[in-house]
């Protein structure tokens, strides 16, 4: 920002011969925006602005993000020092709660998290009645609305203590639904949660554990798993968390709000986007390895593909959770001993993207997604379960910005407008006459 703009107080709007006033609204970093809230009363328009790329939906304390420097922070804390140093529950703690917890702190939610691990046992017949190649994003959200049919107290939304022991039960619970969503899928037996292990470890032993042999969680593999969490803990107002934000402000619960987020994620734009990465590097290598044959189909015009794990809404230098994950990737495959051709055909697609014109002149560079489903492959993930760890990784934020929203004076029900171009009014035609 400019020392002019930093200084600007209103922005000037001339209609016609009219000109009104709108103030500026300073951001403590990053952008500022013009308050519109007053243009339709003055004016009698409203703007429009497709996909939101200039729309400020709120204030927000928690996430900062410059799409053009490539800087990522929660709550202040640059995203490379959270992934060096930080767990995942102690993300999840900041980003909720606002700060770093002391050590009384951090111990006092990983127990609570801890002690909610289970499901109702009602909840097994829930699984038992979906088919069993329901996609697990399906069974994910499903299962997130249902939790509060057996929590009525998560009606309670402007009651301190029922939100807190909702939020603790939400981030508890969602790896037993996911992982109990991955045991439907391939008719093993489901394995209940273990408190005596850590937030990544225990959901790889939800995963992979069976009751007839022993299971061992491998660190290095818990250890990227935590990692991947915490690069996926939040990032503004993205499409699942405003979707979050949107249902959260008609008051409904937060089992709900968060559904609706799950869904929202799952689409390929968004979250899925990891599971459509590995189908087509899956398709590179069956279909040769040419590399260069797949960028020139993504920059055919008359071609709907698209490179997924490329192009971001936001930043258009690098995503900085690309960066730590495309290291994390080549430590997890050294220590699983994964021989991974995928990851050779991604680092030769991320070579010749980056050199190609197309893609530097639209800045597309490799997103959070484009290695990330490279990692949880190579931890035995199979790729429909991609996104619902995803979704485990982004719950803290989409919490954190449901409160955050709650709490607000700045919030309303969210309902934008429109621009109507149908029809103008005509009469009723009966079905005989049509
Ligand atoms: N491959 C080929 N061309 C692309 C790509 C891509 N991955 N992404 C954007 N473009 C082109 C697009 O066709 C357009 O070209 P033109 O100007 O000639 O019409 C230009 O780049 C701008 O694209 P856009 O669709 O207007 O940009 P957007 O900000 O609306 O879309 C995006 C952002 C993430 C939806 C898009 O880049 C995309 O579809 N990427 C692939 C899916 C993906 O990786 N999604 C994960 C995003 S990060 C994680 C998350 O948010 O969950």
């Amino acid at each position: 920002m400019t020392a002019d703009a930093a200084t600007r107080t209103a922005a000037a709007l001339s209609i016609g011969d009219r000109q009104i006033e709108l103030p500026i609204v300073h951001g403590s970093d990053g952008d500022d925006a013009i308050d519109i809230g007053s243009l339709r009363a003055e004016t009698g328009l409203i703007t429009l602005d497709p996909g939101y790329g200039n729309t400020g939906a709120c204030s927000s304390a928690i996430t900062y993000l410059d799409g053009e420097a490539g800087v990522l922070r929660y709550r202040g804390y640059p995203i490379e020092q959270l992934a060096e140093h930080s767990s995942f529950l102690e993300v999840a703690y900041l980003l909720i709660w606002g700060d770093l917890p002391s050590q009384s702190q951090l111990d006092h939610f990983v127990a609570e998290v801890t002690h909610h691990t289970l499901i109702r046992e009602e909840m097994r017949h829930f699984f038992d009645s979906f088919p069993a190649d329901a996609h697990p994003m399906a069974v994910l959200a499903s299962g997130t609305v249902g939790m509060s049919t057996f929590y009525p107290d998560s009606q309670n939304i402007f009651d301190a203590d029922a939100v807190e022991v909702t939020i603790n039960r939400l981030i508890a619970k969602l790896p037993t639904l996911a992982a109990w969503s991955f045991k439907k899928a391939v008719g093993q037996p489901y394995v209940y949660p273990r408190n005596d292990l850590g937030y990544s470890s225990n959901l790889l032993h939800m995963m992979f554990a069976v009751p007839s042999e022993d299971y061992r969680v491998d660190p290095t593999v818990a250890e990227a798993l935590d990692l991947l969490l915490i690069l996926h803990a939040d990032h503004e107002q993205n499409a699942s968390t405003s979707t979050v934000r949107l249902v959260g402000s008609t008051h409904a619960n937060l089992y709900a709000s968060i559904s609706a987020g799950i869904s929202a994620l799952w689409g390929p734009l968004h979250g899925g986007a990891n599971e459509a990465v590995i189908e087509t590097l899956e398709g590179i290598v069956a279909d040769g390895g040419n590399v260069q044959k797949w960028v020139d189909k993504a920059k055919d015009p008359n071609d709907t593909f698209r490179l997924a794990g490329f192009g971001h809404r936001v930043y258009k230098n690098f995503d900085p959770r690309a960066k730590i994950i495309r290291s994390a990737a080549e430590r997890v495959l050294a220590a699983t001993g994964a021989d991974d051709r995928l990851f050779e055909i991604a680092q030769q697609l991320e070579d010749v993207a980056l050199r190609d014109e197309y893609f530097i002149s639209r800045k597309l560079y490799p997103n959070v997604d484009f290695y990330s489903g490279l990692i949880y492959r190579a931890i035995g993930f199979p790729t429909n379960m991609f996104t619902n760890s995803f979704a485990i990784g982004r719950l803290p934020g989409w919490i954190a910005q449901w409160r955050e929203m709650m709490g607000s004076k700045e919030s309303r029900l969210g309902r934008p407008r429109q621009v109507y171009v149908g029809p103008g009014a005509r009469d009723y035609v009966t079905i005989e006459q049509r």
